[in-house]
């Protein structure tokens, strides 16, 4: 892979913008015979609590027009059988390993994070503090700033890793989400997870998702990822991770010009394993279509009326 792709990131060298999104691909290890891991950016893992967790009753996914409404419910191994049993697997893969922390109260974000604190694997803590599809915890925190920032505050004192914090796209004011997050010593943010939807089964008049209300993900989404993504950039100085509707080099590249300086992809994971490859030699092509070094020269490059840039 050409170093032209490189991005640093909260003090990570990434080998290219690319991150599988949490919760799309596993804990990375279910994809090693479908393509090279070594391949991507990084990895971001399914959530983990302190605890194995069975997730919500079946139906948990629905598809929808250009997009897919999930309620997983954050169904795991727990951290402690991720630590003994992912993670050395993932030591061959050159890639980066990001764990994304669950927790239902404060304290176990924390508990989560100081466990991953002796593996020696992880390079990144994602703290999903936006998972719409969990009674307690998840979005509750996100659409708090107070929650927010004792979240953010409280996993930050336990490790020397960057803390990237997960924002929920649930929120009116994504922009107060991420300076509040920054000030909690936020290393990074991600942005976003998934918008909260529902799908009705009229027959039966009952809602197609056992939980009711579901996380609505894919191409559906992306335009309102790329603007709360935008309004992120904008307030922050710390990197801003790019997340919703990602299938191909153009959608990646949306996200890079507004100001991010990574993307994951999610839903395209459920569609083809060979998005990552496709993605890359796209942006590659992009860059010497337009005669630009590196992947850096794009991000944070929007035309934007009334702005010279
Ligand atoms: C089936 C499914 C499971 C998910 N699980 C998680 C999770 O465990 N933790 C998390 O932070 N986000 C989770 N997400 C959200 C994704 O990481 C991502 O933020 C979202 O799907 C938007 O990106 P996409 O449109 O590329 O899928 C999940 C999404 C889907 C579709």
């Amino acid at each position: 892979m050409s170093g032209r792709l490189a991005v640093e990131l909260a003090g990570l060298r990434l080998k290219n913008p690319l991150l599988a999104a949490s919760g799309t691909f596993g804990y990375g290890v279910e994809y090693e015979r479908l393509m090279d891991l070594s391949t991507l950016g990084g990895i971001v893992s399914k959530g983990l609590y302190l605890e194995p967790r069975d997730g919500c009753d079946v139906p948990r996914i629905v598809e929808t027009p250009s997009g897919l409404l999930n309620a997983i419910g954050l169904q795991g191994v727990g951290v402690r059988a991720y630590v003994r049993d992912v993670l050395p697997r993932l030591e061959r893969h050159d890639t980066a390993v990001v764990v994304n922390v669950c927790g239902d109260t404060v304290e176990e974000y924390a508990e989560v994070t100081r466990i991953l604190e002796d593996a020696p694997r992880v390079d990144a803590i994602e703290i999903n503090i936006s998972c719409p599809n969990v009674k307690k915890g998840g979005m509750a925190f996100g659409g708090d700033p107070k929650m927010t920032h004792e979240v953010v505050a409280a996993v930050r004192r336990v490790t020397r890793r960057p803390v990237v914090p997960k924002l929920s796209p649930n929120v009116a004011d994504i922009a107060l989400f991420a300076r509040v997050c920054e000030e909690a010593g936020a290393s990074a943010v991600s942005c976003v997870n998934t918008l909260l939807g529902m799908v009705v089964d009229v027959e039966q008049r009952r809602p197609r998702l056992a939980f009711g209300t579901g996380g609505l993900s894919g191409p559906a989404i992306r335009p309102i990822a790329v603007r709360m993504a935008w309004q992120a950039a904008r307030a922050v100085s710390v990197p801003v991770i790019g997340i919703g509707g990602i299938m191909c080099a153009e959608d990646a590249l949306e996200f890079l010009i507004v100001g991010c300086r990574a993307v994951q992809v999610g839903t395209a994971n459920f569609v083809d394993p060979g998005v990552y490859e496709r993605i890359n030699a796209g942006l590659l092509s992009y860059l010497d279509r337009h005669g630009l070094a590196g992947i850096g020269d794009v991000v944070g490059t929007l035309a934007y009326p009334g702005e010279t840039k």
